[in-house]
């Protein structure tokens, strides 16, 4: 299932994993934005918070080869993850063909899981 806005912005009802595969995509994306859920045992109705970390790995480095695969030269990704996980997303990031170009700090001062140390 999909709702498109206008001419240029559709949202997919459907897993990235399996919507990335299609090759009306490429390679015609300039800008993903992967937020995904980030393995920290919350609790969700449709997925499982709590993978085995070699999984979950698994999971992101498959999706950022096939983001890879159909976006355009020059394209980026940009990759949210939590800042325990920043060696592992910058692994992934390599393992996939990306070149790492940038780091953005965020602190979000109204997370389920605030900062209190420098
Ligand atoms: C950290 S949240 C991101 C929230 C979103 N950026 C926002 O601001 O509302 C992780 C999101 O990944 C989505 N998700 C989980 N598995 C997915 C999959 N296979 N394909 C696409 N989205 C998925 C969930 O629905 C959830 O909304």
């Amino acid at each position: 299932m999909s709702n498109s806005f206008g001419k240029n912005c559709t949202v997919l009802h459907e897993s990235c994993t399996t919507a990335l595969e299609r090759s009306d995509f490429a390679p015609r994306i300039d800008l993903s934005f992967l937020d995904p859920p980030f393995n920290q045992d919350k609790t969700y109705n449709a997925w499982d918070d709590n993978l085995p970390p070699e999984e979950y790995w698994g999971w992101m480095r498959d999706i950022c080869a096939k983001v890879y695969a159909v976006t355009s030269e020059g394209g980026a990704i940009y990759f949210m993850q939590r800042e325990k996980n920043t060696e592992f997303a910058l692994q992934c990031l390599r393992d996939t063909g990306w070149t790492f170009q940038n780091l953005i700090i965020w602190k979000k001062k109204t997370s389920a899981v605030p900062g209190m140390k420098r």
